[in-house]
């Protein structure tokens, strides 16, 4: 498949799931699937949820929370906004969300609250890059796949514009092309 312009090969299937594997101890040792139910963020966490719970207990309930701020662009626009809401009861539960990427920290915050005024318990969130330059925001990721510089990233479920989504290697904007 082509990548755009200025996107050069990141991090490799192979890198991916061997993290994957240690993200996916971590999760069985800390989280009950009586207890807890686990919220993907779409369309980004498609993949990164997919090959995580593959590995899990299956009986961890799924659910799913559509949300957007970076409509159509590279950069963020500010707000966030619901196109899906959870499907299931949350009350009393810890809910784990799982997400593409941590960049500005926006969107995990707003999944965080909009759960727990949905009655949940605890939120724990579970991202597969978060980028550095925010560190202020680790706190929002309880588990973090990869720490990355500060850039534009595709592949993996991580996309460009709605595409690049099914690209199985993550792939990275050179910094020197804005
Ligand atoms: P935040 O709200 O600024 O933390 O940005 C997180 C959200 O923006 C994620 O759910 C991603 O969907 C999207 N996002 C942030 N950085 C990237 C990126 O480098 N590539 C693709 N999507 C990104
Ligand atoms: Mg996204």
């Amino acid at each position: 498949m082509e990548v755009p312009r200025h996107y050069s090969l990141f991090l490799k299937k192979r890198q991916i799931q061997d993290r994957l594997g240690e993200m996916n101890r971590e999760i069985s040792e800390n989280y009950d699937p009586s207890e807890t139910i686990i919220v993907g963020i779409l369309g980004g966490a498609l993949f990164f949820m997919a090959d995580l719970v593959r590995n899990l207990d299956p009986g961890f309930p799924l659910d799913f929370l559509a949300l957007s701020s970076y409509l159509w662009e590279e950069k963020s626009s500010g707000t966030v906004h619901i196109n899906k809401d959870l499907s299931t009861d949350c009350r009393e539960k810890t809910v784990l969300i799982l997400d593409d990427i941590l960049d500005t920290g926006q969107t995990l915050k707003f999944a965080r609250r909009h759960v727990l005024g949905r009655g949940a318990r605890a939120v724990e969130s579970a991202v597969l890059l978060a980028k550095e330059e925010h560190r202020g925001n680790r706190i929002l990721a309880r588990h973090v796949g990869f720490y990355v510089p500060d850039t534009f990233y595709i592949g993996y479920g991580l996309d460009l514009k709605g595409r690049y989504r099914g690209l199985k290697d993550i792939y990275r904007k050179a910094t020197d092309h804005g």
